[in-house]
């Protein structure tokens, strides 16, 4: 079997970025990886990944920062057809073009979002009909955070981030700020590993406090409870990442801390008004690249009506 089977000629999938809104890291396993206690938040930064029939798999990128996506197989969309297509037997061959929205390495999951949006949207096309159970076993073979792409909304993630539980969530508001140049995942993890040297590291587990607030909707208990393991190591490889984030909160954030294993940094706001004019003065803070508002939760990959 190749090509279209389901008769469309293109699927559009619509993908979230995601904050950590608690990022409770663990000790290194034997694997290399850290047992987490992740609590992911979908928001409403949007990649779009569209898959066409073609004569082999090719990617391409569009948005301000295409140029930093690689377009080979190192791109998880790619990874994902390659992934798809050989369990059917046959061959990916379809052009993947991702319009890209989300930070690139910034601590928002695109990578990971463009993984989970190729195969819905590869699944689709070739009329596959893979049982969701299935699709969230590839997620987790492409990354960590792959599933939760798919899934959105809001969820607690154990292991290394790949079992999910769906959280309630209640609606918040957001700024983010992304910064010149990416992180690497796994150098900010071996820089938690370094400055954890000597320590005991306690077992990571879900904040009560944080989830109770998660689902309330209520900013301030939000607040007062948001929680990111990685932060000192991210701060560590990026000092200046904190004028930002004090930009942020001497500007009205109800709270700031960075996204993941950064270096975009999240500013919590009470409101869109509030988000407007902490956006406004983290962009003339001259501390970022450049400033998104955002809500969460946002839903999970999504077929676009074609
Ligand atoms: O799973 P993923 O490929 O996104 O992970 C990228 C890297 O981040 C891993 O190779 C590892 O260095 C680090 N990581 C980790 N513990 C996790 C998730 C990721 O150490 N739970």
């Amino acid at each position: 079997m190749s090509g279209a089977a389901s008769g469309a000629r293109s699927v559009t999938v619509r993908v979230p970025a995601k904050v950590n809104v608690q990022l409770a890291v663990g000790a290194a396993r034997a694997d290399g990886f850290h047992d987490l206690a992740n609590v992911f938040l979908a928001v409403s930064l949007y990649d779009e990944v569209t898959v066409t029939p073609a004569d082999a798999l090719r990617v391409t990128c569009s948005g301000p920062d295409a140029d930093q996506v690689p377009l080979d197989r190192t791109n998880l969309a790619a990874r994902a057809a390659e992934i798809l297509a050989a369990r059917g037997g046959f061959a990916p061959a379809v052009h993947l073009h991702i319009a890209k929205s989300i930070p690139v390495a910034g601590g928002m999951a695109g990578g990971s979002a463009d993984g989970a949006a190729a195969l819905l949207a590869c699944d689709t096309l070739w009329g596959l009909g893979t049982a969701r159970a299935e699709l969230l076993d590839i997620c987790a073979e492409l990354g960590s955070d792959v599933p939760f792409s798919l899934v959105g909304g809001a969820a607690l993630g154990t292991g290394r981030g790949e079992v999910l539980t769906p959280l309630p969530a209640g609606e918040f508001h957001w700024v983010f700020a992304v910064a010149d140049g990416g992180l690497s995942t796994p150098a900010v993890f071996r820089e938690f590993d370094r400055l954890a040297e000597g320590r005991a590291i306690p077992v990571p587990q879900a904040s009560p406090a944080l989830t109770a607030a998660l689902a309330s909707g209520d900013a301030d208990a939000l607040a007062a409870t948001l929680a990111n393991d990685l932060q000192p190591a991210a701060l560590s490889l990026r000092p200046g990442l904190a004028d930002t984030l004090a930009a942020g909160t001497e500007a009205g954030a109800l709270a700031a801390l960075v996204s993941g294993s950064g270096p975009t940094t999240a500013f919590l706001c009470r409101d869109p008004e509030s988000a407007g004019k902490v956006a406004a003065a983290l962009a003339a803070s001259g501390t970022c690249r450049a400033t998104r508002v955002a809500a969460s939760p946002a839903p999970g990959a999504t077929v676009l009506p074609s």
